[in-house]
């Protein structure tokens, strides 16, 4: 069967029809919103690379978070800029950090939104790379006791998820027997398993101030070419014991999304990144594209290359865009 009596136009000719045949749907539920929190009291301050997004001190973060939980986003993911910086980043584990101070001042106002933080060394480092670093070389086994430490004091400031993004072999087991021996073994593991040395980190790193002062990443974050070696790395996680699985940036790598859904039986999540954001908003700004209508297709094609979980800066637009009931 064939023209003429094939015409798939037959079920294009009304919205309401459109919307009983779609095959993907995005609901603010599915996505998690990035905070920068920073020392201080009272502190909202744009960050110039990433328009509508703040440094926020503990006590206006959980105000943000309070909004966001509001528009019934599924959760909010923590990334701190430290007072200050040292070579083994020890503010990231400090009981009286900036992520874990604001874990609990969120915690202490929201009741349902999903408290997730970034477990990585580069935001703390004097050197702002991810790991210890001897001779000037990213060293992987020291590293893994300090990213360990880093989780547990998350977990005891009350943070419900723990997401490490270093991309350090070994630190997901790592991880996981430190939360185990301090009894946090009913707290799950979103690991960044397949993140890739990406040019889409920019507004990233001029927020988080975590740029490294020499080199590059490219010694640990995967090489944008392949696609073979993200399904290893997914399943060294997943045997050491992550509960999510994240593809890191998304937009560029909708094949690994999904060949990564495709194989693995844990759910997948994707991180739309600053780079991806700023580019919409800069090109938005502009008048360029129609900001709304880019942002929902984006996010539909990151949930239809198979993601279950996006993590995205722009959750508070799609959540109130969704409200509107647009
Ligand atoms: C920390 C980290 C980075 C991002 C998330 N966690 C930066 C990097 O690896 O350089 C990037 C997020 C974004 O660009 O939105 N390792």
């Amino acid at each position: 069967m064939s023209f003429p009596s094939e015409r798939p136009r037959r079920l294009r000719r009304t919205g309401r029809l459109r919307a009983l045949v779609r095959e993907t749907r995005v609901v603010p539920e599915q996505l998690v919103y990035p905070l920068f929190v920073a020392p201080g009291r009272g502190l909202r301050r744009e960050i110039s690379s990433l328009p509508g997004c703040f440094h926020l001190s503990a006590d206006e973060a959980a105000r943000e978070a309070e909004k966001v939980e509001r528009l019934g986003i599924g959760g909010v993911i923590l990334f701190g800029l430290p007072e200050a910086k040292d070579p083994l980043g020890s503010e990231g584990y400090s009981e009286d950090g900036v992520v874990q101070q604001a874990v609990r001042t969120i915690r202490a106002s929201c009741s349902e939104l999903v408290v997730m933080t970034d477990v990585c060394l580069c935001e703390y480092t004097s050197h702002g790379h991810c790991g210890v670093v001897e001779d000037g070389e990213v060293k992987n086994d020291p590293t893994l006791e300090l990213l360990a430490r880093m989780a547990v004091s998350h977990a005891r400031a009350g943070a419900h998820v723990l997401a490490p993004s270093d991309m350090m072999d070994g630190r997901v087991a790592a991880i996981r027997t430190a939360l185990d021996a301090e009894g946090y073994s009913e707290l799950p593991i979103l690991s960044y398993a397949a993140k890739y040395a990406s040019a889409f980190y920019g507004p990233f790193r001029e927020a988080a101030d975590s740029a490294p002062q020499f080199g590059d990443r490219r010694g640990y974050q995967m090489d944008p070419a392949n696609v073979r070696e993200a399904l290893r790395e997914v399943r060294l996680d997943v045997e050491e014991g992550a509960d999510i699985v994240m593809v890191k940036p998304a937009l560029p790598y909708l094949d690994v999304i999904r060949a990564v859904h495709e194989r693995f039986d844990r759910p997948v999540a994707a991180y739309n990144v600053s780079g991806e954001y700023a580019m919409v908003k800069a090109a938005a700004e502009r008048g360029w594209v129609d900001e709304e209508r880019i942002v929902k297709e984006t996010l539909n094609a990151i949930r239809r290359a198979g993601a279950d979980i996006i993590l995205t800066y722009h959750a508070k637009d799609f959540a109130a865009w969704a409200r509107e009931g647009r």
